[in-house]
């Protein structure tokens, strides 16, 4: 591996201030451009994306909704495919005149189904600069749509079970669709884990299932009623009263080969069932595979995946059945200083450090369940209540988990968390009613991914700089960008880690940060770009070579009372706001962060 490419960690680039702008702006020196937005053809024979005419038909072969997890794969070296997940919609920024999914059309609810999932585009590099355009002539052959309809299939311990069985499906194997993909990974033969997260808000009548179900029911937080998007008015297996299994279907890890538009994706059940954020997947020395995952909600936990059988170079056939026995387990994060000195302020304890040691505590194995009371299947599938039982830690809100490339210390994105009380704080969960989260830092014993011991430490308390709460790894906090709602992470090839932010509280917008988390520069937070009005920084993804950044510009325009008639944002056209993927690169072809 590379070094850090000098003193500065190879960053150089002077921050971007915090803005209100209703634009995408990047460091002196750096240009982007949008790389396929919402409506943009994929499937060759899709229409030109017309907004005021728009149709299911037509958003089914378009670039789809609200862009999250991006990743690029490679076809030679000015060519690649991009997977972009398209994780949920905004219909009163879709749609004219559009009120509640009880008033919406049966064509709206469609387009919004048609909307979710993902997409797979085939893009091409300029040959002279970092800017990737979308291939819009040809064949196009990879380019591809996963709706909320798409046939998949299950597989592991869970696939076939009881609890995954409806009256559409009576042999449990055969779930339509992915809902609500928000982060993702890749794996080591090349293809894409997306992560099924807030699935509940697409189901109805939550409170009308058999009462052996209820309390699962509470606990992944369905709602009771009927409200929401409404797509129970197009499908039947949406409405909980009548098919009660049907919402377990989803808040999987879903694997998608990129290269084969017709594979058919596939809901990995040995990797647990939760509001899913990230699968990054990395190799234990003995080369087991391993996926850290997060569930993004509060008091949640942080998992991981460590397979039974080892990795094969080359061997794709074996490789392809890793994801489907292992272990599963959930992290518990003990504090090494006197609980008295961890009081909700932010305030460090006299050992100068939010720090400590954990331990995995595993879930399940294959077909054993370690959690007295239930079953495997039960475990997989009700996996919050297993974890719950072997008093894992609650977390503020994990999301993004990253391995560095360089250093192979693991990164835990914590965005926030307005209800933790003063009196559940923990060193690893330090601040009261959090509202700017943190990021935290595991190395595995002996650096090995499988361990079942680590320790940990906190690098970064989020906020503006001038508050006693934040913490910058000790960094000069007067040479520092103000952060705030850690969300997405992704490392340069050089270990550096890139920090992108959901919901901002510090009144400037969000955007996509760099911190060097090694030597002299550790807690150097930069900002690199600002997304516009009302967006999310989705992706990142550092390219291989680093000429270039991916970022998913998310629901640009999602302001409170905002409508088509009344834009909060004309990004990126002048036009409707179309949450898009941007690239950007520097002008003389420098690399990012220089
Ligand atoms: Fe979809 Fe946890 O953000
Ligand atoms: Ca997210
Ligand atoms: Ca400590
Ligand atoms: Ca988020």
């Amino acid at each position: 591996h590379g070094g850090q490419g000098g003193p500065g960690g190879g960053i150089s680039f002077e921050p971007v201030p915090p803005n209100t702008d209703d634009a995408l702006r990047v460091p002196r020196g750096y240009r982007s451009s949008v790389v396929v937005r919402w409506g943009d053809p994929v499937l060759p024979d899709a229409p030109a994306f017309d907004f005021d005419d728009q149709s299911a038909e037509a958003q089914a072969k378009q670039f789809g909704y609200n862009c999250d997890f991006v990743t690029l794969f490679p076809l030679g070296r000015d060519r690649g495919l991009l997977w972009v997940n398209h994780e949920y919609t905004d219909e009163a920024l879709m749609f004219r005149g559009y009120t509640t999914g009880d008033a919406a059309t049966e064509e709206q609810i469609k387009i919004a189904m048609a909307a979710h999932g993902g997409a797979v585009v085939e893009v091409e590099r300029a040959r002279t600069t970092g800017q990737w355009k979308l291939v819009t002539k040809g064949r196009r052959r990879y380019n591809r749509r996963v709706t909320a309809q798409t046939p998949m299939r299950f597989t592991g311990p869970a696939a076939g079970s009881d609890l995954l069985k409806t009256a559409a499906d009576p042999r449990g194997v055969k779930p339509l669709g992915m809902l609500n993909n928000c982060a993702g990974g890749t794996t080591p033969w090349d293809t894409v884990l997306t992560a099924e997260e807030n699935f509940n808000q697409y189901f109805v009548n939550g409170d009308k299932v058999p009462a052996e179900q209820a309390p699962y029911i509470a606990r992944y937080a369905i709602p009771s009623g009927v409200s929401g998007r409404r797509f129970d008015r197009i499908e039947e297996r949406f409405d909980l009263a009548k098919h009660p299994n049907e919402v377990n279907r989803f808040g999987w890890i879903v694997e998608i080969d990129p290269f084969d538009p017709d594979a058919t994706p596939i809901k990995r059940t040995a990797l647990g069932r939760f509001a899913h954020e990230a699968a990054t997947t990395s190799l234990a020395r003995d080369g087991r595979l391993v996926v850290y995952m997060g569930d993004d909600s509060r008091f949640e936990y942080v998992y991981k995946f460590v397979s039974k059988e080892r990795y094969r170079r080359g061997n794709d056939r074996h490789n392809r059945t890793l994801l489907d026995e292992g272990t599963l387990y959930v992290a518990k994060f003990t504090g090494d200083s006197p609980a008295a000195e961890i009081d909700g302020s932010g305030k460090l304890p006299t050992d100068g450090e939010f720090d400590g040691s954990g331990e995995w505590i595993p879930l399940v194995t294959g077909d054993k369940s370690h959690v007295a009371g239930m079953t495997a299947v039960e475990v997989l599938v009700y996996t919050r209540v297993a974890a719950d039982k072997v008093t894992a830690t609650k977390m503020d809100r994990p999301e993004d988990v990253e391995r560095n490339p360089v250093t192979g210390a693991v990164y835990v994105a914590l965005t926030n968390n307005s209800n933790r009380a003063a009196a559940q704080t923990d060193e690893a969960n330090p601040i009261a009613q959090s509202k700017h989260g943190h990021v935290l830092e595991i190395v595995e014993r002996r650096d090995d991914a499988a361990a079942t011991t680590f320790a940990w430490s906190i690098p970064l308390v989020c906020g503006d700089p001038n508050d006693a709460s934040t913490y910058f790894a000790g960094y000069d906090k007067s040479k520092v960008s103000p952060i705030s709602c850690p969300d997405n992470l992704a490392f340069d090839r050089d270990g550096n880690l890139w920090i992108s932010t959901d919901g901002s509280r510090l009144g400037g917008h969000d955007g996509l940060f760099v911190m060097p988390v090694r030597g002299r520069e550790r807690g150097h937070v930069r900002q690199f770009l600002t997304v516009p009005i009302g967006a999310e920084t989705c992706g990142p993804m550092v390219t291989e070579d680093q000429r270039s950044v991916f970022v998913a510009v998310q629901h640009p325009g999602e302001v409170d009372g905002a409508s088509p008639d009344q834009p909060a944002s004309r990004w990126p056209d002048g036009d409707q706001p179309r949450p898009a993927v941007a690239v950007v690169w520097h002008d003389k072809g420098k690399k990012i962060g220089s």
